[in-house]
């Protein structure tokens, strides 16, 4: 029965405690350990039975489930807390995410998203525990060279920072540094700009026609599915509408940048902005999460606040690299104070270029490819240098001995 999962139920309702146990009663491999009905007992609870995940009310008298869930993530941080409320705001949710909770269920839920909750995050936190223990077993690099790609998350905690037109640009300069096989994959579901970045043919295939492969089992290969860009980089874009979009879960998105990492030697996913569990699968996916913000009181703002989620998640060392997106002195605030405020380095600046950038979104040609000689081309150039860990930003200008060598050395930091 190792394989159960063993969920404790906590609410302060009788009735609600007896709902959820019936229907989660008829899952072969869910196991209800126990119930609480109060933050306090939660936690007795928790130290007793070792639960895998806690189910937990945010709204009880004496300790909240918000309180329950901070206390429960130093007592007992390997049960991971799916938190119910009845509200949705943003607020309820930030303020879960930061005490630790790995999924939040508005009531009133079906009893599928119930059950589709309790497997996504118990799913997430043993593969994240197996990932954990596996350097630690052996003192060898993880992967043999070539045998599997690296993956970069590009986020931002808020909206419309650059986080498309970094992603665009870096895949192109990563090609054109001479990394074999760059993918760069549209995250953004709902509303993806990848595409018109690039100017490609919403047409074309998407995620969304991998869905069917994906339901139907394993998915054999991602090759009839990306669009081959003429700068080399593989793109596969998000589903031409929102729709189309809802049939893509966080599941399909792990299982995807799988399939790309086996295929590829570099990834890069352009995230939405959202925090939600598909955000949350992909982070937890990467191996880097290059975070974009800007020199705007509100960016610097959701950035603390992100960091301080980030640790929660286990997301430590060298994982999270911040990058000032529109880095312009001009603006009132300085890189300094940035630092300040968020108590951690900027590791990489791109400097604000409007000209440069709109006038190669409007073209459909991404800036590295059209001005290369830009400062903005220059900074993406650098950042794309030290992701696949190039010694030389001259490297794209080097002859074929030089490119030799600098393919070497590409991902050598991994
Ligand atoms: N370094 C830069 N200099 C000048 N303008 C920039 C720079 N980076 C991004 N922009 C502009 O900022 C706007 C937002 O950029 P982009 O769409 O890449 O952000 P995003 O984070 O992907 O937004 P969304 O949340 O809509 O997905 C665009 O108009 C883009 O041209
Ligand atoms: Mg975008």
């Amino acid at each position: 029965m190792a394989d159960r999962i063993k969920v404790l139920i906590v609410d302060d309702i009788p009735e609600t405690r007896d709902h959820l146990s019936k229907l989660l009663g008829f899952e072969a491999d869910i196991d209800v350990v126990g119930v609480a009905s109060s933050g306090a007992e939660a936690i007795e609870r928790a130290v007793a039975l070792q639960p895998d995940v806690v189910l937990m009310d945010i709204n009880m008298p004496d300790m909240d489930g918000i309180a329950a869930t901070e206390q429960l993530s130093a007592k007992v941080p390997a049960a991971a807390v799916v938190m119910m409320s009845v509200q949705g705001e943003a607020d309820y949710l930030r303020r879960s995410m930061l005490a630790g909770a790995r999924e939040f269920l508005v009531k009133p839920f079906s009893s599928d998203e119930l059950t589709a909750s309790i497997r996504q995050v118990w799913t997430r936190e043993r593969d994240k525990l197996s990932r954990m223990i596996a350097p630690v077993a052996t003192s060898a690099p993880a992967a043999a060279p070539g045998e599997t790609g690296t993956v970069v998350a590009i986020f931002s905690p808020k909206g419309g920072v650059g986080r498309t037109t970094v992603a665009v640009n870096l895949a192109v300069a990563a090609a054109s540094l001479g990394a074999k096989r760059v993918a760069l994959m549209d995250g953004c579901f709902q509303f993806g700009d990848v595409g018109v970045l690039l100017n490609l043919n919403p047409k074309n295939k998407s995620i969304a026609d991998l869905v069917p492969e994906l339901e139907a089992g394993e998915l054999e290969s991602t090759d009839t599915f990306v669009i081959n860009h003429s700068s080399g980089v593989r793109v596969l874009l998000a589903p031409p509408s929102p729709e189309a979009a809802e049939h893509v879960t966080a599941n399909h998105a792990k299982r995807v940048i799988e399939r790309l990492r086996a295929e590829n030697d570099l990834i890069i996913v352009d995230c939405p902005a959202a925090f939600n569990d598909t955000t949350l699968a992909i982070l937890d996916e990467a191996d880097i999460i290059l975070t974009l913000l800007s020199l705007e009181i509100t960016s610097i703002k959701n950035m603390r606040l992100f960091l301080e989620v980030a640790d929660q998640l286990g997301y430590g060392g060298n994982k999270i690299r911040l990058v000032l997106n529109r880095a312009d002195s001009t603006l009132g605030i300085r890189v300094a104070d940035v630092e300040h405020s968020i108590g951690r380095k900027v590791d990489h600046t791109i400097v604000s270029d409007g000209r440069s950038v709109v006038y190669a979104l409007n073209r459909g040609v991404p800036f590295f490819l059209s001005n290369r000689e830009a400062q903005v081309s220059q900074d993406i150039l650098r950042l794309a240098t030290a992701v696949v860990g190039a010694n030389e930003a001259a490297a794209s200008k080097a002859d074929s001995t030089d490119k030799a060598a600098a393919k070497k050395s590409l991902f050598a930091w991994r």
